[in-house]
C-alpha cells in the first residue's frame, strides 16, 4: 500500500481532502542538485544508470514535496531503441543525425526487444520503487507515436515540425507504418514498465496540437487509443495532449482515467469539453512560476476552486522551465497542500 495515495484516489475520481500535485518534468531541470549531476554525466548516461535515474527521480519528492514521482528518463529512448540514433546536444536539445525521410528509412526501423534495449529503464523503476519506500506513487511515461515521429522525422525540436508534417502528407503509407511500429514498441515498453512496478502511466502528446482536428485523428489519436486499449485494464492511464482541446471529447471516452490540459483552456471549458466527469490534470502556465511566490499561491488556490478539489490533479500545463527558482516551485506545491475547501 502506498502511504500517500491522493494521486491514485484522484485518478479514480474518489473524494479527497485536497487534490494531489506533481509537475510535468519535475525531475531535474531547475533543481541545483540536478545541475551538479549534469556537469558530471551526460544526458543518456543519467538515463541509463539506474542509481543516477533513481537519485534524480526522488529529488523533487524530498526537496519540493510533490505527491507523485515521475521516473527520470526521456521520451526519446524509444526511437533510440528502434535503431534511430538520438543525441542530446547541450544547449540545443535532441539531435537525430539520420532522420527518417523515406519509405526505406522506415523499413530500417525495428520493433525492438524491450528487455534487451530498454532493460535499464526497468532496473531504474525497480530501484526507484525501493528508494521511494511506498511513500508516493511512481509515474511511468512514453511519448505519443505522433510526438515521437515529430522528432524522428524532423531530426530536432522545431516551432512547427514542418518536415514531420510534410512526410505524413506526402508519404502517408510510410508515415502510418512508422507510427504503427512506434505504437507496438510503446505498448510493449509500457507493459514492461507496469511489470517493473510503476503505479500509473502518462502519454505525452506534446505536439498533438500542431495538427488540425482531422489530421490529429488520423496521425495521432488513433495510435494513442491503441495504447490506451492495451494498457487500461492493467494500470491508470493519463493522456496529455498539448493544444489538443478539440479532442477532449474522444479523449474522455477512451478508457484513460485522466486527461492533461494546457493553460490555454479555462477550467470551465476543460470540464465542459471533457464531459464533466473525468479527472483533469493541469493547467498552470509554466511561465507563471516566475511570479512572486505569494502571487503563485493565490493563483493556485483560484485554479483549484475553478476545477474543483475532486477529480482533479494539480499540475502545470506543460513541463517546468529550466530556470524557475526552487522556492517558486515550492510555493506552487505548498499552495495545494495548504488548500482548504470553502
Ligand atoms: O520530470 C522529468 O523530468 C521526467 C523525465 C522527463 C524528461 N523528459 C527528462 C529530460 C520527461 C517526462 C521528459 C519528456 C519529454 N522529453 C517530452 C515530453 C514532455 C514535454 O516537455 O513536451 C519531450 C518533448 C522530450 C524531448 C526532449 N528531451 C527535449 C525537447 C529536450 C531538450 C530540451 C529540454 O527540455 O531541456 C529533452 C532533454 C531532457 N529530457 C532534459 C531532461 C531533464 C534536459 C536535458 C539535460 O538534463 O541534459
Amino acid at each position: 500500500m502506498i502511504k500517500n495515495d491522493l494521486f491514485l484516489k484522484a485518478l479514480k475520481g474518489e473524494t479527497v481532502e485536497r487534490p494531489p500535485v506533481w509537475m510535468m518534468r519535475q525531475a531535474g531541470r531547475y533543481l541545483p542538485d540536478f545541475m551538479k549531476l549534469k556537469e558530471k554525466y551526460d544526458f543518456f548516461t543519467r538515463c541509463r544508470t539506474p542509481e543516477l535515474a533513481t537519485e534524480i527521480t526522488v529529488m523533487p519528492i524530498h526537496q519540493i514535496g510533490t505527491d507523485a514521482a515521475i521516473l527520470f528518463s526521456d521520451i526519446l529512448v524509444i526511437p533510440q531503441a528502434m535503431n534511430i540514433e538520438v543525441e542530446m546536444k547541450p544547449g540545443v536539445g535532441p539531435w537525430l543525425p539520420n532522420p527518417i525521410r523515406t519509405s526505406k528509412d522506415v523499413d530500417n526501423v525495428i520493433v525492438p526487444d524491450i528487455e534487451e534495449t530498454l532493460g535499464y529503464v526497468m532496473d531504474a523503476i525497480k530501484m526507484t520503487k525501493q528508494e521511494l519506500n511506498n511513500e508516493v506513487p511512481l509515474i511511468g511515461f512514453a511519448g505519443s507515436p505522433w510526438t515521437i515521429l515529430c522528432y524522428a522525422v524532423q531530426g530536432q525540436g522545431s516551432k512547427n515540425f514542418d518536415k514531420a508534417k510534410k512526410f505524413c502528407f506526402t508519404n502517408p503509407v510510410a508515415a502510418h507504418q512508422l507510427l504503427q511500429k512506434i505504437t507496438d514498441t510503446t505498448i510493449a515498453y509500457l507493459k514492461a514498465k507496469v511489470a517493473a512496478g510503476v503505479d500509473a502511466v502518462q502519454i505525452f502528446d506534446s505536439w498533438g496540437g500542431m495538427l488540425s482536428p482531422v489530421d490529429y485523428q488520423e496521425f495521432s489519436w488513433k495510435y494513442i487509443q491503441q495504447i490506451i486499449d492495451a494498457l487500461k485494464d492493467e494500470i491508470p492511464v493519463i493522456a496529455f495532449g498539448k493544444g489538443c482541446w478539440f479532442a477532449l471529447h474522444e479523449m474522455a471516452n477512451s478508457g484513460a482515467l485522466a486527461l492533461g490540459v494546457d493553460w490555454t483552456l479555462s477550467a470551465r471549458n476543460a470540464r465542459y469539453l471533457s464531459g464533466g466527469k473525468i479527472t483533469l490534470q493541469g493547467n498552470f502556465d509554466p511561465s507563471r512560476l516566475y511570479s512572486p511566490p505569494a502571487e503563485i499561491k493565490k493563483m493556485v488556490t483560484q485554479m483549484i476552486n475553478e476545477f474543483g478539489k475532486d477529480s482533479y490533479i494539480v499540475n502545470l500545463g506543460h513541463g517546468i522551465l529550466p530556470n524557475i527558482p526552487v522556492e517558486n516551485a515550492k510555493a506552487f506545491v505548498d499552495a495545494v497542500k495548504e488548500y482548504k475547501a470553502n
